[in-house]
């Protein structure tokens, strides 16, 4: 006779043979597409095989704003795209343009995309991807509308702030970096805008012509390591035309390039309204079709893309491809698995969005050791300036973010010092302000020991914004005149610009001792300011862009081809963009792409070119030693130039090819190594379509900037090698 014991022991057998056999029986019934254990290509086909045609054209269009239709039979939840790229945008709509009046939006706001550049630092760029992924997540967004890696071409264009300057290696490097980061939390960076989307002025119609050189070297290279490198899942056609057709049509770029040449397998989006025609965007590669302004079902890629599949008129393989695309990186990031649950502000955040903004904030000019601050021998400070006050971060059009606390610079000051230094604040000039303001500001400045005087852009129209280009490269609201008046007051004044694009700085720069780039620092861009003023932290951003002495030295200026005419615009200075120009054509920028001083100094010695040595594929190590020969620690960007001495094409005079940010206690030496493949020789050769290294000899230049340049050395290369 078994025992109770036994009796139940074996009845718990059984129940749990009983409740194995359930789940194997579960797991049997559950479809391929919906088994996280297999691999993404056989779940792709699965559901693909499951849809139908009304479902597969669901999947291709917007059915509100910033969402696609879930298929809830085939347990398809909707899908959300969001703004990008300094942080995840409040909720638009559902269907119109307005806010959708949330109480649970916000996000934490990073600093805009020229500091995030001006870092040079792709680790924080990874952290930043990381942060804004998590929000991601805790917001429930699949797919992230960012980076913006279109390139400085001039710099009016409105949209500067948020791209990563003028350089496409240095773009390349931080994108890559970011979209690692997003893309570690299952959620979909998508690059934007592809291609040529560099300027506001007449963004939807305007048609870009520029030779192939241009395109491979400087427009194309940032977008290609974000598909290449970091397997970003999603690029955005852009509103403009490139060479007769629409972006988002544009069969060269979307088909021949992107999909083609470059594998990527993930999909292209329209940026909002930017589609034309629906049999052109079919065949010439576009894959999802969002914010057109019509009824959802009317979308180019609706009821007409369906009738077009319907009538044979686009192949149903064509179809399929564009289908196969959003399935893809729905399932590759996890959509049907469920993702995790992210996070949003939190420390962790904020203290990235700090780091971000204290390692990009760029100090132009420091005589007489103006900077630091010392706290203990001021007793008053007048803060004059709109932009000390000004918050920024919900500007700027589709890049704002409902930051959750944004901490001006005069919140940051007061932060740090108000407790034991007299600050006073005047707004001087700015919207809405009068003479008497004016002369309030002079009569406060007279009075002060020191004066910080916050000014720069803003995003208004035709400022760093959205939809419009800047009409000129001055300061509004007559700043340069009051900064010339208040230096006249009281020439301890210190000048801070809160930019995200180069502006032209008055005569009043040769009388102010200081000048520091703070960029629009996000939520704690105050903080950090504040933390640099007064020499908690050691400034270490350097400049992504050049900075003319005046608009018209800058390429497509000088040249007359901006904003082009005719609804065409010829980017008839080719390679020479940026620093590429000022270089070669030997003009004498006001502040060189790559600048940024420091508190310490530091010494560059002893370099040496190791052929072959370095890692992975290096054709050459740059090796040298770099001292930091000053009172503080602190870090510095070590720059790599190349210079090909007998080019068979011509070639900019010199390029960045490699770099690395360094952090030194005072006295300490690092050896730093540096290295260059095959790509840090090449050129694009378009007769043989594809990167042509060619044997010969090379100068390699190492710097503090582009214009510092404190070590060189020749080297030759052995061989003569194409890559497609
Ligand atoms: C912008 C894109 C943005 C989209 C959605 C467009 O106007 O060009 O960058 O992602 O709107 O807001």
């Amino acid at each position: 006779m078994p025992t109770p014991g036994a009796i139940l022991r074996r009845a718990l057998t059984i129940l749990g043979i009983l409740a194995v056999a359930v789940t194997l029986a579960r797991a049997a019934d559950r479809p391929v597409y919906l088994d996280a254990n297999q691999p993404v290509e056989k779940r792709v086909e699965d559901l693909l095989s499951r849809l139908t045609l009304e479902e597969k054209i669901a999947l291709l269009h917007g059915d509100s704003k910033f969402t696609t239709a879930a298929i809830p039979r085939l347990s398809i939840p909707k899908r959300w795209l969001s703004d990008g790229p300094h942080g995840v945008r409040e909720d638009i709509g559902p269907d119109t343009w307005n806010p959708a009046g949330r109480t649970d939006d916000f996000s934490t706001c990073m600093p805009c995309g020229t500091a995030l550049a001006a870092t040079w630092n792709p680790e924080v760029a990874y952290a930043e991807g990381v942060a804004i992924g998590e929000e991601a997540l805790a917001r429930g967004k699949h797919i992230m509308l960012g980076p913006a890696v279109n390139i400085m071409r001039t710099p009016l264009c409105g949209r500067n702030f948020e791209y990563l300057g003028e350089d496409p290696f240095l773009a390349a490097r931080i994108a890559v970096g970011y979209v690692r980061g997003e893309q570690s939390q299952d959620v979909a960076s998508c690059v934007k805008h592809f291609a040529a989307n560099n300027q506001e002025w007449q963004r939807g119609s305007i048609d870009v012509e520029m030779d192939e050189r241009a395109l491979h070297e400087i427009y194309l290279p940032a977008f290609k390591a974000a598909v290449q490198e970091a397997g970003a899942w999603a690029v955005m056609g852009a509103y403009n035309k490139f060479r007769g057709d629409f972006c988002c049509q544009n069969d060269y770029l979307l088909n021949t390039i992107l999909k083609k040449k470059w594998g990527f397998r993930g999909l292209v989006v329209s940026d909002w309204g930017a589609v034309h025609d629906t049999r052109r965007a079919a065949l010439g590669g576009l894959d999802l079709e969002m914010g057109t302004d019509k009824p959802y079902d009317e979308f180019f890629y609706g009821r007409p893309l369906r009738e077009a599949v319907q009538r044979d008129e686009i192949p149903q393989s064509v179809l399929d491809d564009k289908v196969r695309r959003n399935l893809r990186v729905m399932i590759a990031t996890h959509i049907l698995d469920g993702r995790p649950t992210g996070s949003i502000n939190t420390p962790a955040h904020q203290a990235t969005a700090r780091r971000v903004a204290e390692e990009a904030m760029v100090l132009l000019k420091n005589d007489g050791i103006a900077l630091p601050l010392d706290r203990s021998k001021i007793q008053s400070i007048v803060v004059i300036g709109e932009n000390a006050m000004r918050l920024q971060a919900h500007g700027g059009l589709s890049s704002e973010i409902k930051a959750f606390h944004e901490i001006t610079p005069l919140a940051g000051i007061l932060g740090r010092v108000g407790d034991r230094v007299n600050v006073t604040y005047s707004a001087g000039c700015g919207r809405g302000t009068d003479s008497n303001s004016v002369e309030r500001a002079l009569t406060a400045a007279k009075q002060a020991d020191v004066v910080l005087f916050v000014g720069g852009l803003n995003h208004d129209r035709n400022a760093d914004t959205e939809g419009s280009d800047r009409r000129d490269l001055k300061l509004p609201y007559g700043q340069d005149e009051l900064i010339q008046r208040v230096v006249e007051a009281n020439p301890r004044t210190i000048v801070v610009l809160v930019a995200g694009s180069p502006v032209e700085l008055g005569p009043w720069l040769a009388r102010v001792p200081a000048v520091l780039l703070a960029w629009y620092g996000g939520m704690e861009g105050g903080t950090a300011l504040a933390r640099i003023l007064f020499g908690d932290v050691n400034p270490s951003g350097k400049l992504p862009c050049t900075f003319p002495r005046q608009l018209a030295d800058s390429p497509a200026h000088a040249l007359g081809v901006y904003p082009g005419a005719n609804g065409v615009v010829r980017y008839e200075e080719g390679l020479l963009v940026g620093y590429r120009w000022f270089d070669t054509k030997n003009i004498a920028p006001l502040f060189p792409f790559g600048h940024g001083l420091s508190y310490t100094t530091f010494d560059y010695s002893n370099l040496r070119l190791v052929p072959g040595a370095g890692t992975n594929d290096a054709t050459v190590a740059v090796e040298f030693d770099i001292t930091n020969a000053g009172p503080c620690d602190g870090a510095e960007v070590t720059q790599v130039y190349v210079q090909d001495m007998h080019p068979s094409l011509p070639r900019p005079l010199k390029e960045l090819k490699g770099f690395r940010k360094v952090f030194l206690n005072a006295g300490e030496q690092q050896k730093v190594s540096i290295p260059l493949d095959r790509s840090g020789f090449a050129h694009y050769d378009p007769d043989k379509g594809g990167w042509l290294a060619e044997a010969g000899e090379f100068t390699i230049l190492v710097g503090s900037s582009s214009r510092d340049i404190r070590l060189n050395g020749n080297f030759t290369l052995a061989q003569t090698t194409l890559e497609k």
